[in-house]
C-alpha cells in the first residue's frame, strides 16, 4: 500500500495548458475520485501519475518516491481503462493472471491470486469461460480482477463503469466499494459521474479547466461548495443561485432578515433544492411555479424566485401546481453566500 503525493503538477499540449498546476496529498488506503465536465484533464492527470504520460513540470512520488522517469510497470500499480480491455483469445483465468504472468510471478501465486481476485468479484463460476461469453459487467468485472490480482499498491481507474447500463453501474458501484474496502487499495478514480464519484469516495477532487477547484469530503463539498462551479456541477437538481441585495450586512428572506458576511452590494445566495421547507407567503420568499413534477419519493418543483430560475425539493404529499405562487423558507443553517464577482464562496476553504 502507498499514499500518492502530486506536486505541483502542469501538462502542455504545445500552448494548450491541460493541467495548471495541480497539487494533491491521497493517502494510503484512500479512495479519492477525480470529478470534471468534459476535458477538465482528469484523464491526463491519471496518465501522468501512471507514467503513461509525461508531465512538463512538477513531482509525483508514491510511497514517498519520486517516480519521475520509471516506466509504468515500475511503479506498483495497476489500471482499468474506460474501455477496459479484455483479451478474447484467453480465458477469464488467463484474462485474470495476465499482470502476474508479465511479472513471472510462479504457477502456485498465479492460481492463489486469481483465485482470490475471481472471489471477491464474484466471477469464480467463469474462469474457464472465455469473454465473448459473458455480459458486460461480468467482463467489467474481468478487468478489474485482473488490476486487483496483482496487488497493486495504487489502483488507477478511468470511468471504468461508463460501459453498462443504468441498473449494473449501480450495482457494480457497491460492489467495487466493498470490494475496495476489503483491500485497503489506494484508488484515483477519474469520473464525470457526481453520484458514482459521491457514493465511493473518501474524498472528492473537482477538476475544471486543468485546476483543483475543491477537495473534500462527498458530503461536505456538497453542502459546502468553494466555488460556483462545484456547486452548479454536484446535486441533482444543482445547488441554485440566487442573486439579492444586502442592506446593512444583511439579505431579506421574505420577511427574515439573514446575516451575511458583507455589509452592502448584491451577494450570491447558493441554496440547496431540498434546503427549504414550505412557509406562509407572507413569510416566505416568493417562489413562481412553472413546472411541478411528482417523482415519487419527492416533488420537484421548477420556478422562479425574484424573477431568478430555481429547482426546489418538497415531500411527495405537497400539493402544488404550475402557475401556484408559493413561500418558501430556506433552513438557515445550510445557506452559502457566494461572491456576484468572483463565484467564490465568502467563508468556505477549498482544502
Ligand atoms: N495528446 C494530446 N494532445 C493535445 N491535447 C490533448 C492531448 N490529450 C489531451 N488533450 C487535451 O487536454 C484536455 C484534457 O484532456 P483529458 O483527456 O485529460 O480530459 P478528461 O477530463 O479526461 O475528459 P473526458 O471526461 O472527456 O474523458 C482536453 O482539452 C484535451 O483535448
Ligand atoms: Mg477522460
Amino acid at each position: 500500500m502507498a499514499n500518492i503525493k502530486i506536486d505541483r503538477i502542469k501538462k502542455s499540449f504545445g500552448s494548450f495548458d491541460a493541467l495548471k498546476e495541480i497539487s494533491l496529498d491521497i493517502g494510503d488506503g484512500e479512495f479519492v475520485s477525480l470529478l470534471g465536465p468534459s476535458g477538465c484533464g482528469k484523464t491526463t492527470l491519471l496518465r501522468i501519475i501512471a507514467g503513461l504520460e509525461t508531465e512538463t513540470s512538477g513531482e509525483i512520488l508514491i510511497g514517498g518516491k519520486a517516480v519521475n522517469g520509471l516506466a509504468p510497470r515500475d511503479r506498483g500499480l495497476a489500471m482499468v481503462f474506460q474501455n477496459y480491455a479484455v483479451f478474447p483469445h484467453m480465458t477469464v483465468f488467463e484474462n485474470v493472471a495476465f499482470g502476474l504472468r508479465m511479472q513471472k510471478a510462479d504457477a502456485t501465486r498465479v492460481k492463489t491470486q486469481v483465485e482470490k481476485a475471481a472471489a471477491l468479484l464474484h466471477i469464480e463460476p467463469y474462469l474457464d469461460r472465455y469473454p465473448n461469453k459473458l455480459s458486460g459487467g461480468q467482463r467489467q468485472r474481468v478487468a478489474v480482477a485482473r488490476a486487483l490480482a496483482v496487488e497493486p499498491q495504487v489502483l488507477l481507474m478511468d470511468e471504468p463503469l461508463s460501459n453498462l447500463d443504468a441498473l449494473l453501474r449501480l450495482e457494480m458501484r457497491t460492489e467495487l466499494k466493498a470490494v475496495l474496502q476489503a483491500s485497503g487499495t489506494t484508488t484515483v478514480y477519474v469520473t464525470h459521474d457526481q453520484t458514482e464519484a459521491m457514493g465511493l469516495s473518501d474524498r472528492i477532487a473537482v477538476m475544471y479547466n486543468g485546476r483543483i477547484e475543491q477537495v473534500g469530503p462527498p458530503v461536505e463539498i456538497y453542502s459546502h461548495p468553494a466555488t460556483r462551479f462545484v456547486g452548479g456541477f454536484i446535486g441533482n437538481p444543482p445547488m441554485n443561485f440566487i442573486r439579492l441585495p444586502v442592506e446593512g450586512g444583511a439579505v431579506k428572506l421574505g420577511s427574515q432578515a439573514q446575516a451575511v458576511p458583507q455589509a452592502s452590494g448584491d451577494i450570491v445566495l447558493g441554496l440547496r433544492g431540498e434546503d427549504v421547507a414550505l412557509a406562509p407567503l407572507s413569510e416566505g420568499l416568493p417562489l413562481d411555479v412553472r413546472v411541478s413534477e411528482p417523482m415519487g419519493s419527492h416533488l420537484l418543483l421548477t420556478g422562479t424566485i425574484a424573477g431568478q430560475p430555481v429547482r426546489v425539493i418538497l415531500p411527495p404529499g405537497e400539493k402544488v401546481r404550475a402557475g401556484d405562487r408559493i413561500g418558501l423558507r430556506p433552513d438557515p443553517s445550510r445557506l452559502t453566500w457566494l461572491s456576484p464577482d468572483t463565484g467564490i464562496a465568502l467563508n468556505v476553504a477549498a482544502n
